[in-house]
């Protein structure tokens, strides 16, 4: 058994309570923003953004149809790959014809995700399209995004927990936690 699988982080930055605080307050800013809004649809982006999705959703006080979008550029590494795979993308498109999209994502980090998805967002010809985020790295973006609810910002190391994953595991971590050197 190798350290990493002892204790695969080194320290934690955002604790479970500290997450459940900011879920909420996310929740209450959408309520406000969607107060009285139909037509709303949430594209969560899988996998990262599955817990958050489903614990921010819950919250929420307005009509939501909820799809998902799988998006991959890591593959297993903790750098981007630069290149962004989008599946079940073809399916979507004609659902998103005229409905009030919020795009729901773990993290913003290079940009290079929510950019390729915002991108083919904007050729599905939604009404309108919000963008929550629940952490955004502090650096210098390789794609400048509009974030319109963003949780918290952290330091730039590699994370993982609250759906956040390094090479497919410890998602299930109830905090966010800096993934051990
Ligand atoms: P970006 O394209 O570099 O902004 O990163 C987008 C995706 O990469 C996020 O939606 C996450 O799924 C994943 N990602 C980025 N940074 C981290 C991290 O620190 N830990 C785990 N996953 C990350
Ligand atoms: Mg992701």
């Amino acid at each position: 058994m190798t350290a990493r699988d002892s204790k695969p982080y080194e320290r934690i930055l955002i604790s479970a309570e500290r997450l459940a605080q900011t879920v909420k307050r996310l929740a209450s800013e959408l309520n406000t923003a969607y107060a009285d809004t139909d037509n709303v649809l949430a594209l969560v982006i899988l996998e990262g953004a599955r817990i958050f999705a489903s614990d921010l959703l819950g919250q929420v006080h307005f009509p939501v149809q909820v799809e998902y979008l799988s998006a991959s550029s890591y593959r297993g590494t903790t750098q981007s790959s630069g290149s962004i795979r989008l599946q079940g993308h073809l399916d979507l498109a004609r659902k998103l014809r005229g409905r009030k999209v919020l795009l729901i994502d773990d993290i913003y980090d290079t940009g290079l995700t929510l950019a390729a998805v915002q991108d083919w967002l904007g050729i599905c010809g939604p009404a309108d399209v919000k963008t929550c985020v629940l952490l955004e790295k502090e650096i210098t973006h390789q794609k400048q995004i509009s974030i319109d609810f963003l949780g918290l910002s952290i330091e730039d190391c590699f994370v993982i927990g609250y759906g956040l994953d390094y090479q497919g595991r410890f998602r299930d971590l109830p905090f966010i936690a800096a993934l051990a050197q």
